[in-house]
């Protein structure tokens, strides 16, 4: 039986055994997903168990996405360019590092038939996932990429990455036709994102990375007054569904099933 594990700290809310466990039973897979919870000194121990292909498959979540790095044999180029890495396998013998969450928010903003091509883009967070937004959104030529995060220093090491975003001061709202809330405000209930969105005119689309909860404030508010609203579930959705295919060679189906696991 082949293993696969999604490591992080925290991990209790990860909900990706449930859609790969799903995906493995609906197409007779001989395998297991678990997760598990780390802290950075095992990192080492845990690639060294899918060299020896003890583990066949790794999904890496906050906040080792880069700290993986260094123990990797290989990387992606999504995975380079991002210096993230969400998705791990053994290819002849080395460990490789690839990163699907770029091209998982690049497939939910186009099953959201999202046209981002000249359109000005404002991201909020610097943490972990943003430097697959950024290389994902890059792609479908918006015309500016605008960054705030709450620590200056965090936005430039991206703008190091990406010479292309700019960057503004935590606060202020540069104009937009996109606004993507990336930090980890939202996740609790009362979470709030102290921004005053009064002035940034009408039909805006605003997404949020979370989808637990369905709807954060940042979306609840935003839908109040009558902009578009997405929230992280198809990009959750679609980055699994690419290490799927990557790791047993068959696409799963995302159905309205499929959703539902993760409601
Ligand atoms: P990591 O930074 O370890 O990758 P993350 O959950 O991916 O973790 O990122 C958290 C993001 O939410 C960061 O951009 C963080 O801003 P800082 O870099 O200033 O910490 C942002 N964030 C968390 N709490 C916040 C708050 N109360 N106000 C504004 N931004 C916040």
């Amino acid at each position: 039986m082949k293993k696969y594990v999604v490591i992080g700290n925290p991990i209790e809310h990860s909900l990706s055994p449930q859609l790969h466990n799903y995906w493995i039973k609906k197409n007779n897979i001989d395998a297991v997903y678990d997760k598990k919870k780390i802290n950075e000194n095992e990192l080492k121990n845990i690639i060294f168990e899918v060299k020896k292909e003890k583990i066949n498959g790794i999904n890496v979540t906050v906040p080792f996405k880069k700290a993986i790095i260094p123990f990797l044999d290989e990387l992606s180029i999504e995975a380079n360019e991002t210096q993230s890495v969400n998705t791990i396998y053994l290819n002849n013998g080395k460990t490789v590092g690839h990163n699907t969450d770029a091209s998982g928010f690049e497939l939910a903003l186009k099953y959201s038939k999202y046209n981002l091509c000249n359109k000005r883009i404002f991201i909020l967070g610097a943490g972990g996932v943003v430097s697959s937004i950024i290389f994902a959104l890059n792609k479908m030529k918006p015309s500016k990429i605008i960054l705030s995060n709450r620590t200056k220093e965090k936005a430039e090491n991206l703008k190091n990455l990406f010479k292309y975003i700019d960057i503004v001061n935590w606060g202020e709202i540069p104009n937009f036709d996109m606004i993507i809330n990336a930090t980890s405000l939202g996740l609790k209930e009362d979470d709030e994102i102290k921004l005053n969105f009064s002035n940034i005119g009408k039909d805006k689309i605003f997404y949020d990375v979370i989808y637990n909860p369905i709807e954060t404030k940042f979306l609840k508010k935003a839908k109040d007054l009558g902009h578009r609203v997405e929230n992280g579930k198809m990009m959750f959705v679609y980055q699994a569904h690419q290490a799927f295919t990557l790791w047993h060679k068959i696409m799963p189906n995302i159905d309205s099933e499929t959703i539902k696991l993760l409601d």
